[in-house]
């Protein structure tokens, strides 16, 4: 059976583009006849600043998130990373694999690394080749994310690569980025060609899964638009960002593709099109942040699952760490 892994930062404000790109395919995943495990990624969280108490709030806001939205931590495993060594420790391994040019070339660390990139974690350099252990340990096959973490997911194919070829072994397999929905990139709601993300300071530019419904409909009522009606074809929205991206948040909220949305929209203004999404996006979001809210009241019962979670996601990172490190000559313990 082909084996799912996936994972999220729990640094604060999960919003629509998580929910649309990852979450709500995770929760797909989980309901066809595959094994999956997702994963609050704390370790990758703190290569950039986070106050101790607000990460631990944002994790357990974020686990609270994934079962708020489908996710049944029966049938799927939810771990946090940092509980589960065998991530940190698979790391080190592929840091020793991967060429740090390979790091320095990753647009993710451009970004965050800003100008002063001498002045960045290391962790931050070394960001990809934690997902690449956090996927591996695993031996994933399928790995559900938004467009953006694309190039993250080849350089985990160049790691599992250069390792097989290094030891001369055929062990860690390829994995393969799905990438896939109506919304693999959601945008801003006030800049269409900026994409829409935790750290925008504008919170106007996004929705946040915590959001209640009034605050959703404000922000879709205000999201930037343009003065033309809505095409009836998906080539129509080619040069106009902004009208594009609600149109595709529609398709996916409403589980259709972007050209049977506008077989039924094709030709009506904003002012009318704008109040559908606003039922729709309430319908289907405003239900996981009350959810997500009533979760948040039992932060030990949040606490027991990713426990749980980590017992048996160990059953199956311990064996392949330890045959890792035969692989590389680390002698086990006897
Ligand atoms: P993160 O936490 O930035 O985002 C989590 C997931 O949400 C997707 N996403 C979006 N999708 C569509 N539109 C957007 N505007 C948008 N913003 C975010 C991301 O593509 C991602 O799927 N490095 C990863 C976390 C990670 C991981 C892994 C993922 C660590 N280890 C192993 C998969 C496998 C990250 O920072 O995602």
């Amino acid at each position: 059976t082909p084996r799912v892994f996936s994972g999220i930062q729990p640094s604060g404000n999960l919003h629509l583009g998580n929910y649309l790109g990852a979450l709500k395919r995770f929760v797909d995943w989980q309901d066809r006849d595959v094994e999956s495990i997702y994963c609050m990624v704390d370790l990758h969280a703190i290569t950039v600043w986070q106050d101790p108490s607000n990460l631990r709030q944002a994790t357990r806001e974020l686990c609270a998130g994934f079962i708020a939205a489908g996710i049944d931590p029966e049938k799927s495993i939810l771990i946090n990373q940092s509980q589960v060594p065998e991530h940190a420790q698979l790391a080190w391994i592929f840091n020793c694999v991967a060429r740090m040019g390979w790091m320095q070339r990753m647009t993710q660390f451009k970004d965050k690394a800003g100008k002063n990139a001498q002045n960045a974690s290391l962790g931050l350099l070394a960001y990809p080749s934690l997902m690449a252990a956090d996927i591996l340990i695993y031996h994933a096959t399928h790995v559900p994310v938004g467009e953006d973490q694309k190039q993250h997911l080849e350089l985990t194919r160049d790691i599992a690569t250069k390792f097989n070829h290094d030891y001369g072994v055929d062990f860690f397999p390829l994995t393969e980025p799905v990438i896939e929905g109506a919304a693999t990139r959601v945008m801003s709601l006030r800049d269409g060609s900026k994409k829409m993300s935790k750290s925008d300071a504008s919170d106007a530019s996004r929705i946040n899964m915590t959001d209640d419904a009034e605050a959703i409909a404000k922000k879709i009522r205000k999201a930037k638009t343009d003065p033309d009606a809505l095409p009836s074809e998906a080539k129509g929205l080619e040069e106009r960002p902004e009208a594009r991206n609600l149109v595709n948040i529609y398709a996916a909220l409403n589980e259709q593709s972007v050209d049977q949305v506008l077989a039924d929209v094709g030709g009506k203004q904003f002012s009318e099109f704008k109040p559908m999404l606003v039922d729709l996006a309430v319908a289907k979001l405003a239900p996981i942040s009350t959810e997500m809210a009533r979760l948040m009241q039992h932060p030990d019962e949040i606490d027991k699952i990713l426990t749980r979670g980590s017992e048996r996601a160990r059953a199956i990172t311990a064996p392949i760490l330890r045959q890792t490190y035969d692989i590389v000559g680390l002698i086990p313990p006897v």
